[in-house]
């Protein structure tokens, strides 16, 4: 039996392989690598000794997907792959929708007719939208504010809705907050094309000297130090979440809702001054515009996931960034070098 991880190339995805390789179980991957590198999922071979099939194949593309189903014992699916830029969703939002939310239907469909009925779902901390009550906890009324939210919403409640037609099936929707960092080899990380849109991978850019400054979008915030405060989470500790995840959703049929955080809250400012305490580089930076959507904080609340899963994140942001700047100053041009 095997665990499919669509989008298993990805940021998330490669290090949840190495965590489920590590703990034994059996996995397949399926990624169209419209965001990521199979190189990645050499280094994952590499860092586990372990060997695994890999799909080169859109989810949408139907007749592949079955083809995958067709040839592997699938007991459950870990869902990351979707597109995930929140300024390009807001000028592409067909794409956005296309790719996330029909995909996520043909994958559906073929579970369902494989009789798989296991998923774990990449959500997003993003479907509490504009919520202003800290911390963020899974009984907040949800909403969004740009068409990558929606995307996850969406989807989320096309998985509650699956769940109260077949009382047999299984989801786990969890509501990633702010993943950074990497494993600690140093082999696989963050790599985004371009310029980055996140703050870890513009910050380790700026140290490896590809980028000159770090735009700080606003100090006029209503925080301590007037920059937004995020709850940033450890990918080695989310990645350990799906496993939990799995093994709950083996345990129970429905649909939960979980938040993946620390429950800490780090300031812009925070990020940039401990990163070059710990890493010893310095990260020049400047104080810039706003940018349109960000709001004074983000933080979760760890209730759920540590009661229903016996899962709490066990990385600092310390260690976060000691790791982040490993994997770009170990790969300065990503998997592409
Ligand atoms: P990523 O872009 O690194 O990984 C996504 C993977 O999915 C990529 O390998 C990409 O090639 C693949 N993919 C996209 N569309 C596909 C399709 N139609 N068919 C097959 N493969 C496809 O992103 P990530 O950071 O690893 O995020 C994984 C998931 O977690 C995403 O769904 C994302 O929305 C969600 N998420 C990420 C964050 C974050 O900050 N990284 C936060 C919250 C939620
Ligand atoms: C963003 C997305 C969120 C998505 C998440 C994925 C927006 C509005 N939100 O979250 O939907 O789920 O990424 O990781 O795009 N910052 C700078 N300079 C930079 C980059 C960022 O000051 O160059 C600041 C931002 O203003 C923010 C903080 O750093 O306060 C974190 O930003 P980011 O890493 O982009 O994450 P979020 O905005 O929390």
């Amino acid at each position: 039996m095997s665990v499919l991880l669509t989008g298993a190339a990805g940021y998330v995805g490669s290090h949840a392989c190495v965590e489920l390789l590590n703990q034994g179980y059996s996995i397949v991957s399926a990624d169209n690598y419209v965001n990521s590198s199979p190189v990645a999922l050499e280094r994952v071979r590499q860092i586990t000794g372990r060997d695994f099939p890999a799909y080169e194949t859109d989810l949408r593309d139907e007749e592949k997907l079955r083809a995958i189903f067709r040839a592997h014992k699938i007991e459950s699916v870990i869902h990351f792959a979707g597109l995930k830029a929140v300024g390009e969703s807001v000028k592409k939002p067909l794409e956005y929708y296309d790719n996330n939310l029909y995909g996520s239907i043909v994958l559906l469909k073929i579970m369902r007719e494989f009789g798989v009925k296991s998923m774990i779902f990449s959500s997003s901390a993003t479907v509490y939208g504009a919520a202003t009550k800290m911390p963020l906890d899974e009984k907040m009324p949800l909403g969004c504010v740009n068409p990558y939210g929606w995307t996850k919403f969406a989807i989320e409640q096309l998985l509650r809705d699956l769940c109260l037609a077949d009382p047999d099936f299984s989801a786990v929707l969890l509501r990633y907050f702010n993943p950074v960092g990497s494993h600690k080899s140093g082999l696989i990380g963050d790599n985004p094309s371009g310029i980055p849109n996140n703050l870890i991978p513009y910050v380790t850019r700026v140290a490896v000297g590809e980028l000159e400054r770090l735009p700080v979008f606003g100090n006029d915030y209503n925080t301590p130090d007037g920059t937004p405060l995020r709850d940033y989470i450890h990918v080695c500790d989310l990645a350990r979440g799906h496993a939990a995840a799995m093994a709950y959703a083996a345990a129970h049929k429905g649909c939960e809702a979980i938040n993946l955080g620390t429950g800490k809250a780090s300031s812009v400012l925070d990020v940039i001054h401990t990163f070059e305490r710990v890493n010893g580089v310095p990260i020049p930076h400047f104080i810039a515009p706003r940018r349109a959507g960000d709001a004074d904080e983000s933080w979760s609340s760890t209730e759920k996931a540590e009661r229903l899963l016996g899962w709490k994140a066990e990385k600092g942001l310390d260690d976060m960034l000691r790791d982040a700047w490993r994997w770009q100053r170990q790969n300065p041009k990503g998997y592409h070098a």
